[in-house]
């Protein structure tokens, strides 16, 4: 088989690329390790930028977002026993958008088959020959077959476990990384919201975060140790501990019911430089991962995307290859702004199990300054809603 792109991932960023390349005329192959449910029933990202709602509407399969999304103007912190605002549209004039990932991901697999794009799910051993040469090719196989396709470019859209970025060799490639010393426990549960914007909540039990899907869809977070396992909270437990950590006025309004779904996730922040190697782009979790509390991972995905989108569109409709060439060190300076805004946002908000009490007084005074700084409240509306790409 031939094609222009080869395309290793069908997550949203994968997905998202090669419907943008259709849009153009350029021709892809989405390689997906697993089935099409499985990649549909991850629960994950909740919050879209601006410019991830654009190359959506760009990619044609804006239409239900923006019909079924919720716009938000604003969030909630709460901590030392008080909850402030911080209004996005004032500070900044751009609001985000509720819209599940699940739902991001099943608008771009409908768009995908509707248009008779290949997706070839189920692919075992993806390797990526010759990327450092003008002619790189793909193999795998799907149920014992050997298959290679030979392309013009690799996407290495395959998250965080995939094989594109140990493709690049260690001797070209740099990785920078923070663990966090615990994690997330997440639940989603058939209960309205308890507000209708975000709580961030720094509590001295922990951080928690409440948040949503839709009006009868919330999705909320405890932090928890790392050596925490899911089965060892039941509903209740949950319902309690978050309860514990949000302000009085939630917890007496929160409603409970069963979960539908709960996971840990561990917080990492992570980014490999550079994000190609040849003709080899990495992007999406396949080059960095942030910690989910600034609500990154998934739109610092779409900027990768709409860089290497629009290199690639140079290089086929207008013979240039300067975003081609440029595409590591463009997505890298956009990415390494939202890890730092990740890692600010974290510290800001969660008990680290080493802190000090001058740390919790510096936590403490940060807070403070946000909540009274026209400033602050700017810089942090500023980067939440997404800088420019
Ligand atoms: P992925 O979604 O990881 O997609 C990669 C795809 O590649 C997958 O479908 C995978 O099956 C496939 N693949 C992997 N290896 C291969 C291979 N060798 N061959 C073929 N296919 C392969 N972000 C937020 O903003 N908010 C959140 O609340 C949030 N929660 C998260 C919770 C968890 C548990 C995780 C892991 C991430 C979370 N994120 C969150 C991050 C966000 O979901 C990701 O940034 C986003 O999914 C990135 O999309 P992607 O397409 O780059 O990678
Ligand atoms: C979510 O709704 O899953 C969500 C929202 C905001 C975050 C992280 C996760 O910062």
């Amino acid at each position: 088989m031939r094609t222009q792109v080869v395309i290793v991932g069908g997550g949203p960023s994968g997905l998202l690329l090669s419907q943008l390349l259709l849009k153009s005329g350029i021709e892809s192959i989405v390689l997906e390790r697993k089935t099409k449910d499985y990649v549909l029933s991850r629960i994950r990202a909740g919050i879209l930028e601006q410019g991830m709602l654009n190359l959506m509407r760009e990619a044609g399969v804006g239409d239900r977002m923006d019909a079924e999304g919720f716009v938000h103007d604003g969030t909630l912190i709460a901590a030392n026993n008080e909850t402030f605002r911080i209004d996005f549209v004032q500070r900044t004039g751009t609001p985000v958008m509720v819209y599940g990932q699940t739902e991001v991901t099943r608008d771009l697999y409908e768009a995908r088959e509707k248009a008779g794009g290949k997706i070839v799910f189920n692919t075992d051993g993806v390797v990526i020959h010759d990327a450092k040469t003008d002619a790189p090719y793909v193999t795998y196989t799907v149920d014992g077959t050997e298959h290679r396709i030979d392309c013009d470019f690799v996407a290495g859209c395959d998250g965080f476990h995939g094989v594109s970025r140990k493709t690049i060799p260690d001797s070209v490639r740099s990785e920078y990384e923070k663990i966090y010393p615990f994690g997330w426990l997440g639940v989603l549960s058939e209960t309205p919201p308890v507000d209708d914007e975000l709580i961030y909540a720094n509590s001295p039990r922990g951080f928690a975060l409440c948040s949503m899907r839709n009006a009868n869809l919330s999705r909320y977070y405890v932090q928890c140790p790392l050596t925490d396992h899911v089965d060892d909270w039941t509903d209740a437990a949950f319902w309690d501990e978050l309860k514990r950590r949000i302000p009085e006025e939630a917890a007496d309004k929160l409603i409970t019911g069963p979960t539908i779904e709960k996971s840990i996730a561990p917080l990492r922040s992570f980014v490999t430089e550079p994000m190609q190697w040849g003709r080899l782009f990495l992007c999406g979790d396949a080059a960095h991962i942030v910690p989910p509390t600034g609500a990154k991972g998934l739109n610092t995905a779409a900027s990768d995307i709409h860089y290497l989108y629009h290199a690639l569109k140079e290089h086929y409709l207008e013979g240039s290859d300067e975003g081609i060439d440029g595409y590591s060190q463009k997505a890298l300076l956009r990415i390494w702004k939202a890890e730092r805004f990740s890692w600010w946002m974290t510290n800001l908000l969660h008990r680290f199990p080493d802190q000090s009490d001058f740390d919790l007084k510096m936590q403490q005074a940060q807070i403070a300054f946000l909540r009274d700084s026209d400033a602050a409240q700017t810089v942090m509306a500023e980067n939440y809603v997404g800088l420019p790409y």
